[in-house]
């Protein structure tokens, strides 16, 4: 694998490769990789002559201080999975690479988001898409990708970034690909932030999946206000603080109350245990 901190240096090996004709398959990440994220550089390439991986906390799309600073940094367990899953490129870009002159956190960005912005994620965590989005345009500029790699486990994210894509209207055309969630063994979704659950919230936290088969096991017997309220309820009794539970239209993450037993619906749910913000989303009719 061949590591880039500077644009100038992986330019000049990207373009050798655009030469040769080569399709580029890309995976942003912030790091503290597990198996979701190496699950993508695997779908990458299979569909690529080569993978770009990119590694930047980007601190644009922090809207809680307290979590940018405690996001887990596992650098050199990062590389070592990268290598073993054969991914090609790694940048690693510092905050003054990717945000020149001083303008990391506060440069006024405003991303045509409408109506996705206004809920779930984008109500909770204030300017925390247009932060993404700052960040993901960069990156698509430099990197200049045939192929985007998603998780499915950022549903809202996946749609913003889809968005984003289709505002910028590259000349070189980018096909986002989003690939499933990848989960533990009992459930639990992957996330770097777990590595900040103590033993007994990893344990718990299995809950937030199990919400999400209760609402997906229930759909055709009940109606789904009393669904979406069992499920808090089941969540508010296991100790989470809720910021929400929602059961929405997976294409455009309108609330859906009344189904009607056709479009496809998306349960998704945001939680804190204690002080670890968790999210989750599980599509309920597939
Ligand atoms: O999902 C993430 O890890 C980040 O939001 C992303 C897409 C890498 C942008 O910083």
């Amino acid at each position: 694998m061949i590591l880039f901190k500077k644009i100038t240096d992986l330019h000049k090996w990207l373009d050798v490769q655009h030469k040769k004709g080569h399709r580029m398959g890309f995976v942003p990440t912030m790091g503290a990789l597990h198996y979701g994220h190496i699950s993508l550089i695997e779908a990458s390439k299979k569909e690529n002559s080569f993978t770009v991986c990119s590694l930047f906390i980007n601190p644009a799309q922090f809207n809680d201080p307290n979590d940018f600073t405690k996001y887990p940094v596992t650098l050199e367990n990062d590389i070592m999975m990268l290598e073993a899953a054969g991914n090609d490129v790694l940048f690693l870009p510092s905050v003054k690479e990717i945000y020149p002159g001083d303008k990391a956190t506060n440069i006024h960005t405003n991303y045509e988001l409408g109506y996705l912005e206004t809920v779930l994620e984008g109500k909770f965590r204030p300017g925390h898409f247009q932060g993404v989005c700052r960040v993901v345009q960069r990156l698509l500029e430099i990197v200049q990708p045939d192929n985007l790699y998603l998780g499915q486990k950022d549903y809202q994210q996946c749609m913003v970034i889809s968005r984003l894509v289709e505002i910028l209207n590259f000349d070189r055309k980018i096909n986002v690909h989003i690939c499933p969630t990848v989960r533990e063994t009992d459930g639990l979704a992957m996330s770097s932030r777990n590595l900040r659950l103590n033993k007994e919230e990893r344990k718990r936290a299995t809950e937030i999946y199990r919400c999400l088969c209760m609402i997906k096991g229930n759909l055709h017997q009940q109606d789904l206000a009393i669904i979406r309220k069992e499920a808090q309820t089941h969540l508010e009794k296991a100790g989470f603080k809720i910021d929400y539970v929602e059961i929405a239209d997976a294409g455009n993450l309108f609330p859906v109350t009344i189904w009607n037993g056709k479009s496809q619906l998306v349960a998704l749910i945001a939680v804190f245990l204690n002080e670890v913000r968790l999210i989750d989303n599980m599509l309920l009719n597939q």
